[in-house]
């Protein structure tokens, strides 16, 4: 039925969702500014400065851009530090049977994330061939939820958006696969991915037959 699947990195193929959250933490708290696993939510998936701006807006001080940059610096610092550590061991479990299963069915595999450090997670991971195309962030104008992301991976591949599958964790991940006219798996909870088509509560529960 589909012709590629395209795949998010953080929180889908391996757990650095968390090391997002620890960073973005540590950097809200330093303002004073609140934090907690719910209002996370709202940043998987969404850049490192709209990111950052959804965290001040929390907060009744304006930032200069210089300060914003500088905050956003020592956030990616904090981040670089967290993932240095990561090796293969990292992949979440069911995401290289995913991978395979995908691979199997001659369907095209692509990765859609926001990330600049996408390209060196994968590494670590040692699974960046696993890909058949990774977008690099860098070239990319909108965040998720914008559908900018996968539209471009499926260009990338050469497929037609409804006929790719897209699989993420993030609120804004969702609505990107669903913007872009893709048919999306959530990974985590239903309460949370209201707009994706299917939901698996882990990578471990992946079965392509099923959509
Ligand atoms: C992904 C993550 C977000 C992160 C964004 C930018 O979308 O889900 O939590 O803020 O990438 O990551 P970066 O590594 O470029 O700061
Ligand atoms: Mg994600």
């Amino acid at each position: 039925r589909y012709k590629a699947v395209i795949f998010d990195l953080d929180g889908v193929i391996t757990d650095t969702a968390h090391y997002h959250y620890l960073a973005w933490k540590r950097l809200a708290e330093s303002e004073g500014l609140p934090f907690d696993e719910a209002f996370n939510e709202h940043l998987k998936g969404v850049d490192r400065m709209g990111s950052l701006e959804l965290i001040l807006a929390q907060g009744s001080r304006s930032y200069s851009q210089e300060e914003k940059l500088a905050l956003a610096d020592a956030k990616n610092r904090h981040y670089v530090e967290l993932i240095a550590t990561m090796t293969p061991a990292d992949v979440l479990p069911g995401v290289l049977d995913a991978l395979a299963e995908v691979r199997a069915a001659g369907m095209g595999i692509g990765l859609a994330s926001v990330s600049k450090n996408a390209f060196t997670v994968l590494d670590k991971l040692g699974i960046r061939d696993r890909f058949d195309q990774v977008v690099d962030a860098a070239l990319i104008a909108n965040s998720k939820p914008h559908p900018e992301i996968f539209l471009t991976a499926a260009r990338q591949l050469g497929v037609d958006p409804k006929d790719c599958l897209g699989v993420e964790d993030a609120v804004a991940g969702v609505a990107s696969i669903k913007d872009a006219g893709m048919v999306a798996v959530g990974v985590g909870s239903p309460e949370v991915l209201t707009r994706a088509d299917y939901v698996i509560p882990s990578m471990a529960r992946f079965r392509l037959g099923d959509y």
